[in-house]
C-alpha cells in the first residue's frame, strides 16, 4: 500500500486577475500566485499485467493467493498523529506538502464518490485522511497540497468510459470543493490528451471560478502533450534538472529513497539520500528558477520512518539559519561555478526590478550573493571565479555571521575557509557565504539572457 507524501521547497509567487479562457495560451500567461522495487507504487499493475515475472514471483512467494485489493485492509494507518506528522514536515522548512490523494490504482484518501470500497473511509484507515492532515497543516505554515493521478487502472467506469471518450469519470472538482487545495500536483497524464481530459475547460473554473482561484498552484500534467509545456510550474520528467537558467517556474521532482516513492520494507539505509546530496539537488534547482519536491513514503501505520524523520529534520536543521538563501531569492546572472559552488541571490530594494524577473542583476550597492559552498577544498580556499570584488567587498559565513577573509584572484575572488566557526555551524557538509558589494562591473560569464519572463 502506499501513500505518498511530497514536500515543497522555495516558492515564489502576485495574482493578476484575468478571465482565463479554454487554450494554452491564455492559461499559460496566468502568473503563479506569489506567495527493491518490490512493494512500490506500481507494483499491481506489474503483477496483474504479468509484465514483470520477479514481481509476479515475489508476490506469489509472500502473498500466496491475496489480490491487490486484499492489501486494503492492512493500510491502517492507526499511529498516524495528524499533528506530529505536520510538525516534521514544517521542520524540514517545506513550505508546501503535497499529499497523494489518489495513485494510478485509484484507491483514495478520501470518500470520493467513485470510489466505492476503494478509499480510506471505507477501507483501510477508515478514516478521511485528506481531512485529517488538512487539519493538521493549518496549524502550520506549510501550505496544503494535493497529488492527483488521471489514471485509475482498473475501475470498470473508467476503461469504459475512455473508450467511450467521454471522461465524465475523473473529476479533479470534488477534490477541489471540497478540500480547497493550496497546490495541485496531476500525475498519470500520459495516456489521454488533454481534450479528454477536459484540463483546459478544468483550468479555466479553478483560475476563474473556484475558492482556489486565487491561490492556487498547478503544475503541467493536464494530458499527454502538457508536460514541460502546459499549465503551472513546469515538471518536465521525474528527476527533472535543466542544467541552466529557465525562464518558467519549474521543479525537480525527487524521492528521498533513491528506488521508489511508495514506502518500501525492504528499503536500506543507502538507499536514501543523505542530507548533503538534498541540499546540492536544492541549491541546484533552487540556483536556476526552480523548486524542489521532495517525497516521500509513509508506511502503512501512516508513520514517517525514523531515516526519513532523520533527513527530513536534519534538512530543516541546515535551512533555519540559512533560509534567507533560499526563500525570497532569486537566480542570480552566474548559476554556478563548477559542480560545487551554486549561486542564489537578492536584493536589497527592488525598487525599479520587475517583480517577474527570473533572476536578480548585479548592483555592488544593491545584490546580495549566496554562495552555496558543497565541498571546501583541503587547501581551505575556496575561488570563486564568477564574484569579483571590490574595495568594499564582504563575505561572511551566513549561519553565523562570521566574517571571513578574501582576495582578488585573477578576476574573481577567493576566499579563506581556514577558521570555520566548526562547533556554531548547522553543518559542515554545505556552507552558504554571504557576499556584499562585489563588483557590478566584472560580468564576464553572465549569460545571454534571451527569455520572455512569465
Ligand atoms: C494491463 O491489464 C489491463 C487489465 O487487465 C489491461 O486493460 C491493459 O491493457 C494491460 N496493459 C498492458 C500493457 O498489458
Ligand atoms: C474525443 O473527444 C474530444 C473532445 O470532445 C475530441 O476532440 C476527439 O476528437 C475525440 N476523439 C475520438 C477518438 O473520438
Ligand atoms: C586550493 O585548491 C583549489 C581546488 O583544488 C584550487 O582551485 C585553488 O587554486 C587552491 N588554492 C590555493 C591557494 O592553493
Amino acid at each position: 500500500m502506499k501513500s505518498l507524501a511530497l514536500l515543497i521547497f522555495a516558492f515564489t509567487a502576485g495574482v493578476v486577475a484575468t478571465n482565463y479562457t479554454p487554450n494554452w495560451n491564455s492559461l499559460d500567461s496566468r502568473p503563479l500566485p506569489l506567495c527493491s522495487r518490490y512493494g512500490s507504487e506500481w507494483i499491481w499493475w506489474k503483477w496483474r499485467n504479468h509484465s514483470q515475472s520477479d514481481v509476479v514471483e515475489y508476490l506469489d512467494k509472500h502473498f500466496h493467493g491475496q489480490s491487490y485489493a486484499e492489501f486494503a485492509p492492512q493500510f491502517t494507518a492507526e499511529h498516524l498523529d495528524p499533528d506530529g506528522f505536520a510538525d516534521i514536515v514544517a521542520a524540514s522548512g517545506a513550505k508546501y506538502f503535497v499529499l497523494t490523494s489518489k495513485h494510478h490504482e485509484g484507491y483514495t484518501l478520501w470518500p470520493s464518490a467513485t470510489s466505492f470500497q476503494w478509499n480510506a473511509v471505507d477501507v483501510g484507515p477508515k478514516r478521511d485522511l485528506v481531512a485529517t492532515l488538512k487539519t493538521a497543516f493549518k496549524k502550520t505554515d506549510v501550505h496544503y497540497g494535493l497529488y492527483f493521478s488521471h489514471l485509475d487502472w482498473y475501475h470498470p467506469l473508467y476503461i469504459s468510459d475512455d473508450k467511450l471518450n467521454r471522461t465524465d469519470f475523473v473529476d479533479l472538482h470534488e477534490l477541489v470543493n471540497q478540500y480547497e487545495p493550496d497546490i495541485i500536483w496531476c500525475d498519470g497524464e500520459w495516456e489521454r490528451r488533454d481534450t479528454y481530459l477536459k484540463s483546459k475547460e478544468f483550468l479555466v473554473w479553478l483560475y476563474n471560478e473556484s475558492p482556489v482561484k486565487d491561490k492556487i498552484v498547478v503544475n503541467d500534467r493536464w494530458g499527454e502533450d502538457t508536460l514541460g509545456k502546459h499549465g503551472g510550474f513546469l515538471t518536465h520528467y521525474d528527476h527533472f534538472h535543466p542544467g541552466q537558467l529557465q525562464p518558467r517556474k519549474w521543479e525537480d521532482a525527487m524521492s528521498l529513497d533513491k528506488h521508489s516513492w511508495g514506502y518500501r520494507q525492504n528499503m536500506k539505509a543507502s538507499d536514501v539520500f543523505t542530507v548533503k546530496e538534498v541540499l546540492l539537488k536544492l541549491a541546484r534547482a533552487i540556483s536556476c528558477n526552480g523548486n524542489l519536491l521532495l517525497n516521500f513514503g509513509p508506511n502503512r501505520y501512516g508513520q514517517i520512518v525514523p531515516i526519513f524523520e532523520e533527513r527530513l529534520r536534519s534538512i530543516g536543521n541546515f535551512i533555519k539559519p540559512n533560509s534567507v538563501a533560499i526563500y525570497g531569492t532569486k537566480a542570480w546572472i552566474h548559476q554556478n561555478d563548477g559542480d560545487n559552488v551554486w549561486y542564489t541571490s537578492s536584493v536589497r530594494n527592488d525598487h525599479g526590478l520587475d517583480p517577474r524577473r527570473i533572476f536578480n542583476p548585479q548592483d555592488q550597492e544593491n545584490t546580495i550573493i549566496y554562495a552555496w559552498i558543497f565541498d571546501i577544498p583541503d587547501n581551505g580556499t575556496v575561488n570563486l571565479p564568477s564574484v569579483g570584488q571590490t574595495d568594499k567587498t564582504k563575505v561572511a559565513i551566513l549561519a553565523t555571521g562570521t566574517a571571513v577573509n578574501h582576495g582578488s584572484i585573477g578576476k574573481g575572488i577567493t576566499v579563506d575557509l581556514h577558521a570555520l566557526p566548526l562547533k556554531k555551524l548547522p553543518s559542515t557538509d554545505v556552507i552558504i557565504l554571504k557576499i556584499e558589494y562585489a563588483t557590478s562591473l566584472y560580468n564576464p560569464l553572465a549569460p545571454q539572457v534571451t527569455f520572455t519572463i512569465v
